[in-house]
């Protein structure tokens, strides 16, 4: 059986937050310990821009996204880790795609529609204000990365689902139009982790300005924790775990007997302020091992780098023949190039060694006929005399003979002069 792909790619406009470690980065993680999946996973450099035109934010965020892989165990060696804007194939691709894609597709997109409405609720009499080309056309970058890599299985959130959808029908335009090289992937939402609630108790969103960095110091942690939203019950009063914004923190790290333990703490009525030093005593303790290997990392930005170089590589060896592929099939050619369907008509239409060896066969034949004629020359008393009459013979019929006939009988004559050569005429 061959192995499904799963690709997924991360935005450098942020700071790596618990909703992206537990929604995205640990379930790709364990996908790509698995045998039976090829992973690719990147850092969406060139999506930053889109959003965040900050280059010291956007260049921070690709430092402190690649060392956050690195330092929760992500093998390199097993998964494609590469940053997008080192596999110059996908930009090209994302160009192709672009002339494949209607702009009606992109007039519908969620994330171009909600700029508009929010112009409009503003008033504006321009209700394109504000927005680039880049975040119009998002979901064609989006496409190329995904189609790039021949994805299967494509992780992300909710609000990624019609990205995935646009993918699909770019892909198949490409395909139908021009040649089927690309996998129609699927969309993979885990219901579970989408649910990581913030400090607010909203979803953990840097839009919600909601968030706890995953590698923040421990006293930031718990400042952080500090700040989760509670209700007023006092301690001693029992309180419900699955409404609470810190037992769900607490137990998207827990184990199913943890988890039941501090349940059991919530009903004898725990203090929110001790609920709360649980949570931090616990959550620091999880992530002290990988924020110190996260801190050594930071510190060797070089070595991050050229774990990255070489993810590329071996990224490109797959990105650059399809991308190859791909150009041809869209007429983007060497002038020379032939393509194969074409190629294979032309061997039929015979090579020259072929038509040698046709040539020869006519050739044959004819001496055949002339065999006899050829015969009594040699056994003549005298050859050369008796060649000359015989092309002078064959010559004199010539020129009573009609157009087809006079071609065969010319050729003939050919052969017969070149055949009697050695009378020297
Ligand atoms: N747009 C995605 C996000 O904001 C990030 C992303 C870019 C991505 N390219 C991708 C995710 C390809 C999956 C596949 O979350």
């Amino acid at each position: 059986m061959s192995k499904k792909t799963v690709l997924t790619g991360i935005t450098t406009s942020g700071t790596p937050h618990i909703g992206n470690y537990l929604g995205a980065i640990k379930p790709a993680i364990e996908a790509s310990e698995k045998p039976e999946l090829d992973s690719y996973f990147f850092l969406a450099d060139y999506h930053a821009l889109i959003k965040c035109q900050d280059p010291e934010r956007v260049a921070q965020s690709s430092r402190e996204i690649a060392a956050t892989w690195l330092a929760l165990g992500l093998d390199t060696d097993k998964a494609t880790f590469y940053r997008q804007s080192d596999i110059p194939e996908i930009t090209e691709l994302s160009w192709i795609l672009t002339c494949m894609c209607s702009k009606g597709l992109m007039n519908r997109s969620h994330a171009y529609k909600a700029s508009v409405d929010a112009n409009q609720a503003a008033g504006k009499s321009e209700l394109d204000d504000g927005i680039t080309m880049g975040l119009f056309s998002y979901p064609i970058l989006m496409a190329a990365d995904i189609l790039m890599f021949n994805a299967d299985i494509v992780p992300v959130g909710k609000d990624q689902i019609q990205h995935i959808e646009m993918t699909r029908d770019i892909g198949g335009r490409f395909n139908s139009n021009y040649q089927k090289l690309f996998n129609m992937p699927d969309a993979q939402v885990d219901e579970e982790t989408q649910l990581i609630p913030g400090l607010d108790g909203r979803k953990m969103s840097k839009s919600y300005d909601n968030t706890i960095p995953l590698f923040c110091s421990s006293d930031q942690l718990n400042k952080l924790i500090k700040q989760v939203d509670t209700d007023s019950k006092q301690p001693g009063e029992p309180k419900d775990p699955d409404s609470s914004t810190v037992f769900q923190l607490y137990n998207c790290f827990a184990n199913e007997r943890e988890a039941q333990q501090m349940r059991e703490q919530y009903a004898a009525g725990i203090g929110w302020g001790d609920a709360k030093k649980e949570l931090f005593e616990f959550l620091d303790a999880k992530l002290s091992a990988p924020r110190a290997e996260y801190n050594r990392l930071m510190n060797d930005l070089p070595f991050v780098e050229s774990v990255l170089l070489k993810g590329a590589e071996k990224a490109r060896a797959k990105s650059m023949p399809l991308l190859d592929e791909v150009r041809i099939a869209a007429g983007i050619r060497p002038l020379p190039f032939v393509p194969e369907q074409q190629a294979k008509k032309a061997k039929k239409e015979k090579s020259a060694e072929d038509i040698a060896r046709a040539e020869q066969g006519r050739r044959r034949g004819i001496l055949m006929q002339l065999k006899g004629a050829l015969e009594a020359v040699a056994n003549s008393d005298d050859p050369k005399a008796a060649a000359i009459a015989l092309l002078e013979e064959k010559s004199a019929k010539l020129t009573t003979l009609k157009a087809k006939a006079k071609d065969k009988a010319e050729n003939e004559l050919l052969i017969l002069t070149e055949e009697l050569a050695q009378y020297n005429l």
